[in-house]
């Protein structure tokens, strides 16, 4: 049987600006994440952690190294069909209602009819969206609701495999338990996912196992046990602290 996730020795170089000057972000990273786990990524600000995702999602090349979702390619149709993904900054189009855009990214699935009401109906459930603003246009939309039809649309389809990049950010204490309710009953019914955060707190309670990135490259992968003994814990929360507060002003 094949692993979720495979990726073996991962590099990636940026190029950008005029002079196409190039910026490391990936240094040879391998991950492997089995069928069934709840598996969550952690690093600091400018990690890699987005970066390692869209590769994943099929949306990025990579320099080398290989790249499996569910055993195949991640940018062939079969895989992003039994993807479900959402995106760290999701681009909307604005001008739709949240019902409308789960509507559209339900269609692209294949689903259709009747199957497809029940869906969106099931997803809004699940992410605890208020029948009040999801007939609203998503730009009169806070940070909050816009995460929460973001995860909606991932879900739709009860995807083999559910990639979230940062699903707790910008979200208050209820936001994130009802993310982590979702993904635990995404898990329930048989997805493997796959997450990422800057706050241990945040993938300490339901992953299976966390990998650790830094500047490019993995520091620990293991449960969160044992990758957090009580002597490391403090330091391992300063280090992704320390990075956000640098970056963040
Ligand atoms: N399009 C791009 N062009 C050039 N450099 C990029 C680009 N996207 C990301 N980078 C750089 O690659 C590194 C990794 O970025 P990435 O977005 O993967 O980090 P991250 O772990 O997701 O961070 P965050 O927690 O802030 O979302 C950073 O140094 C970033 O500046
Ligand atoms: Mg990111």
């Amino acid at each position: 049987m094949s692993d979720a996730i495979e990726i073996k020795d991962l590099h990636k170089t940026y190029r950008s600006g005029f002079w196409l000057s190039k910026k490391k972000s990936l240094f040879g990273i391998s991950l492997t994440v089995q069928k069934g786990e709840i598996f969550g990524f952690i690093g600091p600000n400018g990690a890699g952690k987005s970066t390692t995702i869209k590769i994943l999602a099929g949306l990025l090349r990579r320099d080398s190294g290989s790249v499996l979702i569910l055993g195949k390619d991640p940018t062939l149709t079969e895989s992003r069909i039994k993807l479900g993904y959402l995106p760290e900054q999701p681009y909307f189009y604005d001008s739709l209602s949240g019902y409308e855009l789960l509507k559209f990214y339900g269609g692209l699935s294949g689903l259709k009819g009747d199957l497809l009401e029940e869906r969106i109906n099931w997803a809004l459930q699940l992410v605890n969206a208020d029948a009040d603003w999801i007939h609203r246009r998503l730009r009169t939309y806070s940070k909050g609701m816009q995460q929460r039809v973001g995860l909606a649309q991932a879900i739709l389809h009860k995807p083999e495999l559910l990639i979230l990049d940062e699903p707790m950010s910008g979200l208050d204490p209820l936001g994130r338990r009802d993310v982590r309710n979702a993904i635990l009953t995404l898990h329930s019914e048989g997805s493997t996912v796959f997450y990422s955060s800057h706050i241990l707190s945040d993938v300490e309670e339901i992953s299976s196992r966390v990998a650790m990135i830094i500047d490019g490259k993995i520091k620990h992968i293991g449960t969160v046990n044992e990758i957090t003994k009580e002597s490391e814990r403090n330091s391992l929360e300063e280090v992704l602290a320390k990075e956000v507060t640098h970056v963040v002003p």
